[in-house]
């Protein structure tokens, strides 16, 4: 391990603690904060997330008294702090001074206060007054030896609708003067004779405000990548003002991977210095371990493989679901260990202490309400215990065995209005065949659609509607030097301009698949196809004529009876598989094991198996999410009871086992 591979260098173990509000609570408590902290194990807390009004009361008046008696408590008692900037909730007399800087929703409702997030990115006022507080902590606190790692606000876009007031207007013309170039340029690419949407001034270009249907999806698709690049301009220049005044305190900003949708994290995770992420369980989804799974599989994909943070995840229930259902017992912990297993390096938490008054009062804590009396408080300090003998996994890399292809692009265009059918889905299908592969016991690392895939045996391309030119030829370079894809339905259709490839669907993939689309035959609402082998499948079919691609399975009935549904196509060393439909469970499992997608022998189902490793050892984490004992044939040290392991791992029902493998 060295310092570059790590998450938090100044840190050196596995991070464990969460959300530290002080500022709720009077002076006395936060004494007994710290003691209870020591005594759970905790050795990392956020500080200031949502201060803003009491760091500075007024504009230009700033009172950083408790803050420096917060931070100097923690820091006597061993505990580093990651401090942020409190940004995400900008003061009272802030938005009474700068009414223009609220955000307005794409009906023209400006929102209004009592809230958090409700500013417009693109504002001014709102860069400025933010740069302004972040500059005032930097001075203050950057070379305090309590400071390990800079929380810039907090969720950026978790409000998550784009803005449409005028300045977001004239700073959406800016960027796409930037982009385009010319008027000419981006009428082509927004396809502007369309409906007579001809521009022939940049003034006359307006964010897509609430109209009539059928708003140009280009422009749409436009807003969404601006969206997603004014917060990040936020971010930057919260992140420099940090750089340069704090030097050597690395920055990061808390993601919600997968869940805001309108942030391309691709591009975000390349402008911060560690990767965190916040995950919440959604509780009344089954087996909703595979959906966390997924989410820390595709945050360590963000990060490039490197070790991350877990920013937040309750200790039991949340506060803003339908059901806030309560964890079960051991679940807590399955959870914080399946996400250290998928390569975060802590466990943090949203919240220290639960908040008595606000609209979080019922959300769970590592110190609930009813205090250390109860089962969370005791399983929260054995979690800290288990942590501490972990220590070892930090900076180690996550081992993958294949990879999935993730774009926030092709998310955002396939599930604008107008498409061929309401069922479509992205979150539906990535999931679909990541939990496939997830049962299979294989580990996934998500990659961009055009980076270099030759890492990976197989690379599965679940619904990527939107593909560059480039991203189809890396696809089919990666086939012909040997690789295998497996394409699914409504992929490679249009190009980044959400304009359709030229001759036929998929246009992008034509050739790689050796196929074209002749026409979709999307199905009726419950009505199912049947197709050879007894698979079955719904909401989507295609006419599949073939060009060098062979049939594998028929469709049996539907409106494309007779016709090919699964295909495969040799090309160069490699092959490529197309899925024209709808398949899930046993039966998608049944074509990936075609493809050569087969479980992991030895690992009883619903047994969770990732394994890290560093140059020099190499770590097994299993976690039995079954109520049943299961064991694994292996060989080690067991890290979370310290015994030896001979052959046989035991792995008893709804618990953790790290074992550290022999060499
Ligand atoms: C997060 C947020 C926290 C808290 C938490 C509740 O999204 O960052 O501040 O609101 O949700 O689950």
């Amino acid at each position: 391990m060295n310092d570059a591979t790590r998450a938090l260098p100044r840190l050196g173990k596995i991070g464990y603690g969460g959300d530290y509000t002080p500022e709720q609570w009077p002076e006395p408590v936060w004494h007994e904060d710290v003691r209870l902290m020591r005594e759970a194990g905790v050795n990392l807390v956020s500080v200031g997330i949502f201060a803003w009004a009491l760091m500075e009361p007024a504009p230009g008046e700033f009172d950083f008294g408790w803050l420096d008696r917060v931070v100097g408590l923690l820091h006597d008692a061993g505990i580093a702090v990651d401090l942020a900037t409190p940004t995400a909730a900008p003061p009272a007399w802030f938005f009474r001074r700068h009414p223009d800087a609220r955000q307005v929703t794409r009906e023209g409702h400006v929102l209004g206060g009592g809230a958090r997030h409700a500013f417009c990115p693109s504002s001014r006022a709102y860069r400025e007054a933010a740069t302004g507080i972040a500059t005032q902590l930097a001075r203050r606190y950057g070379d305090h030896p309590a400071v390990a790692l800079w929380h810039v606000h907090n969720e950026y876009g978790w409000a998550s609708t784009p803005c449409y007031c005028e300045a977001s207007a004239a700073a959406f013309r800016e960027w796409l003067r930037q982009r385009y170039g010319t008027l000419d340029t981006l009428n082509e690419a927004w396809g502007t004779t369309f409906w007579g949407q001809r521009y022939g001034d940049w003034e006359e270009i307006h964010p897509p405000r609430l109209a009539p249907p059928g708003v140009n999806p280009a422009q749409q698709l436009d807003y969404v990548r601006f969206t997603s690049e004014e917060y990040l301009a936020c971010f930057r220049a919260e992140r420099d003002a940090l750089h340069q005044l704090a030097p050597g305190v690395p920055v990061t900003t808390n993601f919600m991977v997968p869940n805001c949708k309108w942030m391309d994290y691709w591009r975000w995770a390349a402008e911060v210095d560690v990767v965190s992420n916040d995950h919440y369980l959604q509780a009344e989804l089954a087996d909703n371990h595979i959906e966390l799974a997924m989410a820390a599989d595709l945050t360590r994909s963000v990060a490039g493989g490197r070790p991350w943070l877990l920013m937040e995840h309750s200790t039991s229930a949340v506060n803003w679901q339908p059901r806030n259902i309560a964890k079960t017992p051991g679940e807590m912990r399955r959870n914080s260990l399946a996400h250290i297993a998928r390569g975060a390096d802590s466990a943090l938490f949203f919240q220290w202490r639960a908040s008595r008054f606000g609209s979080e009062k019922f959300h769970s804590a590592m110190l609930p309400h009813g205090g250390t009396g109860t089962q969370i408080w005791r399983d929260v300090v054995r979690l800290g215990a288990d942590l501490s003998n972990l220590d070892e996994l930090v900076g180690t890399r996550v081992v993958p065995d294949l990879g999935i292809v993730w774009d926030w692009e092709s998310w955002w265009a396939l599930e604008l209005e107008w498409r061929p059918s309401v069922d479509l889905g992205y979150l539906e299908r990535l999931s679909a065949y990541y939990e496939r592969a997830w049962r299979a016991h294989r580990t996934v690392d998500f990659v961009r659609p055009d980076s270099d895939l030759s890492a990976y045996p197989m690379v599965l391309v679940p619904s990527l509607y939107l593909m560059s030119a480039q991203a189809a030829a890396n696809l089919a370079g990666y086939v012909r030097d040997g690789g295998t894809v497996v394409v699914s339905y409504f992929s490679g259709i249009v190009d980044e301009t959400e304009t359709v490839h030229p001759g036929g669907h998929p246009g992008a993939l034509r050739e790689l698949l050796g196929l074209s689309v002749e026409e979709f035959l999307p199905l009726r609402a419950g009505s199912c196809v049947r197709l050879d082998g007894d698979l079955t499948a719904d909401v989507w079919t295609e006419r599949v004529v073939l060009a060098g691609a062979e049939p594998v399975r028929r469709y049996l009935d539907g409106p494309a009876a007779g016709e090919p549904a699964v295909t495969r196509h040799r090309l160069g060393r490699g092959t490529a598989w197309y899925i024209s439909t709808r398949l899930g469970g046993s039966d998608l499992d049944a074509v990936l094991a075609d493809a050569g997608l087969v479980p992991r022998d030895g690992v009883p189902d619903g047994v969770e198996l990732v394994r890290r490793a560093s140059d020099s050892a190499s770590y097994l984490i299993a976690i039995n999410h079954t109520e049943r004992d299961a064991e694994l044939t292996a060989s080690g040290k067991e890290l979370l009871t310290g015994a030896p392991c001979h052959g046989v791992l035991p792995l008893p029902a709804g618990d953790v086992r790290v074992l550290r493998a022999a060499s």
